[in-house]
């Protein structure tokens, strides 16, 4: 499969630190020494999910010169959908991809890559030629604004992938590891409310609802810093890839700290770690996507390029990959 275009939606209101700090009790200094975010996009009332994705994917369209009839599939990376029956069948409404089948796939943090993954599969087996992959997050509507340890992290945003059918030789997925545990669950949440109905005499059933996102902060920082180095280990072992090969390190942006500690396990420079928490704090299954989408659109990400990437969070879950992007235009002819 290539990666051949991509493409980006946010909403228009940015939230910074300063702004923050008049609701809760912190500041610029603390958030960007913890965590290197100055500023996180914020969804209004008329901005649904729906709409971040299908300006996203519109854009990858776009960028890849496809017409949406082209479309095979649509995989949609997301925990905050707007209908839990699924939200991808609405973006591929808007867009008009009558040929398309769309689902969502939730992983958190890690959606968009395992979303890929996915998508490259169909792509292997050749039941799918052209799909669209879109990571979208709103977190902004299950965090606690009151939560000072979380409310500071979190932002809202889309990105998307156009992948195709293309010959072995010219593939954008070089390899990949994926990986969950579900024994630490408990770090990093987003549950249901433990609400009771009256439903007949003896019989009681749940009311849905979902808490506020509950994070165990230390505990996830140490799981990052120890699993994303040695998953992305083994994924240049396998794949025979030294570090100094790659020509960016494409990570999950959910804090800089871990960022560095990830490019200096492998020596690699800090000008070929791609960051854009500063702008968007952590927009969970859209920060890859969203972060290829700004290093391409403003040169820094070139065709033939390897990137090395990885994504994590809850689950808990994680997963590296070695990508290769092609950009628009690429000649690609059916999978062996
Ligand atoms: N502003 C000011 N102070 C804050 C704060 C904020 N936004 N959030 C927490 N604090 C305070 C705490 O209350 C605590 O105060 P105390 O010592 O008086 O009790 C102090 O800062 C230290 O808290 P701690 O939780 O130990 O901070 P930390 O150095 O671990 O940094 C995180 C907190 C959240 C930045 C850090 O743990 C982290 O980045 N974890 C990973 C989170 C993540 O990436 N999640 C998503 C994964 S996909």
């Amino acid at each position: 499969m290539a990666l051949v275009g991509c493409g980006s939606g946010v909403p228009s209101a940015s939230v910074s630190n300063e702004d923050l700090s008049r609701r809760v009790d912190t500041s610029d200094g603390w958030i960007r020494s913890r965590t290197g975010i100055g500023a996180r996009r914020v969804s209004g009332p008329g901005e649904p999910l729906t709409a971040l994705a299908t300006q996203a994917a519109a854009a990858a369209l776009a960028h890849a010169g496809w017409r949406a009839e082209d479309l095979d599939l649509i995989l949609l990376a997301t925990s905050s959908p707007d209908d839990l029956f699924g939200t991808a069948p609405l973006v591929q409404g808007q867009l008009g991809a009558v040929n398309a089948v769309a689902f969502d796939l939730t992983a958190a943090c890690s959606g968009f890559l395992f979303a890929l993954i996915t998508a490259g599969q169909y792509i292997a087996a050749g039941s799918v030629r052209r799909a669209l992959v879109i990571g979208a997050d709103q977190l902004s509507r299950w965090v606690d604004w009151d939560d000072r340890g979380t409310c500071v992290l979190f932002g809202d945003g889309a990105g998307a992938v156009a992948v195709e059918a293309c010959a072995p030789e010219a593939t954008g997925l070089l390899g990949f590891r994926m990986r969950s545990d579900g024994s630490r669950n408990a770090c990093l949440t987003l549950a249901q409310t433990d609400e009771q109905q009256p439903l007949l005499d003896g019989l009681t059933s749940q009311r849905g609802g979902f808490a506020a996102i509950q994070m165990n902060g230390q505990e996830v920082y140490k799981f990052a810093v120890r699993e994303v180095p040695a998953i992305l280990a083994e994924l240049l072992e396998s794949t025979g890839t030294a570090p100094a090969e790659l020509d960016w390190l494409l990570l999950h942006q959910a804090n800089q700290r871990i960022l560095d500690a990830v490019a200096e396990r492998f020596a690699v420079p800090r000008e070929r770690v791609l960051s854009n928490l500063a702008a968007y704090g952590n927009t969970s299954a859209a920060t890859i996507p969203l972060m290829l989408d700004e290093a391409v659109r403003d040169g820094r990400v070139q065709p033939g390029q390897l990137l090395g990437s990885s994504g994590f969070g809850a689950g808990l879950s994680w997963g590296a990959a070695l990508l290769r992007w092609s950009g628009p235009g690429a000649a690609t002819s059916p999978e062996a």
